[in-house]
């Protein structure tokens, strides 16, 4: 759908760029002619991704750390950098998230999950800052969060919380680095069916078909769905968008609302 050379000469950096939605944000990206650095925990998927990417051609490097540690996250920046030359456009995707009642949820549990999801975010968005900058495309920062963190999200309080910081921080820093030519938006995507943590949810306790039901489009989308919307925020096709947050939900949300 998208030219050929949309993403030509592009450098992105993709946390949790080896699974999921960031592994088809990877895949199209470089599909779309820009080189892609993988950076997660796992350093088997990791290998798997870059093997896959590998061969269809892609530029693709892999770089292990944890969102939680500014110092492995500063050192992944510095990675790509020397690998690739420049970073245009950084995908915050990582995230970790687990079921819990907030009357039982620990101190620890809540700590764990704004570290991954909002904290980790800060991390990667300061880390890359000045190369964003520097970037001859103008710099783009992409962050995957959900409307869950803006209508609340019963049993995750904690990555409501957390998702919703990010879309706080992605409205400032879009004003605040605006002027360095960093455009800083948001996805939120509704439920992807072809992702584990659907299959896990929905699929494999039978809630498949209502929550289908609760989209307005009455389907699950794919990871292609929002790696189309990356593909929009990361080039030039989305050049005067910024603090924007691009919903890809199927009307979940509005439907949610509406009920
Ligand atoms: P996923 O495959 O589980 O992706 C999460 C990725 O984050 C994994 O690659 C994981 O790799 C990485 N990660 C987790 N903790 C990390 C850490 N501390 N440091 C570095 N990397 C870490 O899930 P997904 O469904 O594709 O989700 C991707 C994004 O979409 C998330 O932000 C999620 O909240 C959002 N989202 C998903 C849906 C959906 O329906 N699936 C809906 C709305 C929003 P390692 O474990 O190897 O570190
Ligand atoms: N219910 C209640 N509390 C839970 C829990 C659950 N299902 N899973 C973890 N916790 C709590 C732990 O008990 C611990 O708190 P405590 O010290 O008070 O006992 C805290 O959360 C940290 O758990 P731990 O297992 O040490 O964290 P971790 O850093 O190894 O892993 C997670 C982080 C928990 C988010 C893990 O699920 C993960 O790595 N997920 C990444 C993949 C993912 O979540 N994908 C979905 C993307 S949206």
């Amino acid at each position: 759908m998208f030219a050929p050379n949309t993403l030509a000469g592009r450098v992105a950096f993709i946390t949790g760029g080896a699974t999921g939605i960031g592994l088809e944000i990877a895949t199209q990206y470089s599909r779309l002619g820009a080189s892609v650095v993988l950076a997660s925990r796992n350093q088997e998927r990791l290998d798997a991704a870059v093997e896959a990417l590998s061969k269809e051609g892609a530029k693709v490097a892999a770089y292990r750390m944890d969102v939680r540690n500014p110092e492995e996250v500063e050192a992944a920046i510095a990675f790509t950098l020397e690998r690739f030359g420049a970073l245009d456009i950084l995908v915050n995707n990582a995230a970790g998230n687990f079921p819990c009642p907030t009357a039982t949820l620990s101190p620890n549990g809540w700590r764990t999950v704004i570290d991954i999801d909002l904290n980790g975010t800060f991390y990667c968005c300061s880390a890359a800052y000045e190369a964003l900058k520097a970037s001859r495309f103008g710099g783009s920062i992409i962050s995957i969060i959900t409307m869950l963190g803006v209508t609340g999200w019963p049993n995750a309080a904690h990555a409501a919380a957390a998702k919703a910081g990010i879309l706080s921080l992605s409205r400032t820093l879009a004003v605040e680095w605006g002027g360095d030519g960093i455009r800083v938006n948001t996805i939120s995507p509704g439920p992807i069916g072809d992702t584990v943590g659907v299959q896990r949810m929905y699929e494999e306790t039978g809630r498949a078909e209502v929550e289908k039901k609760r989209t307005a489009l009455g389907r699950f989308g794919q990871c292609a769905d929002i790696a189309n919307a990356a593909i929009f925020l990361g080039s030039d096709l989305s050049g005067y968008v910024t603090g924007d947050n691009l919903i890809v939900d199927g009307g979940r949300w509005l439907k949610y609302v509406a009920a």
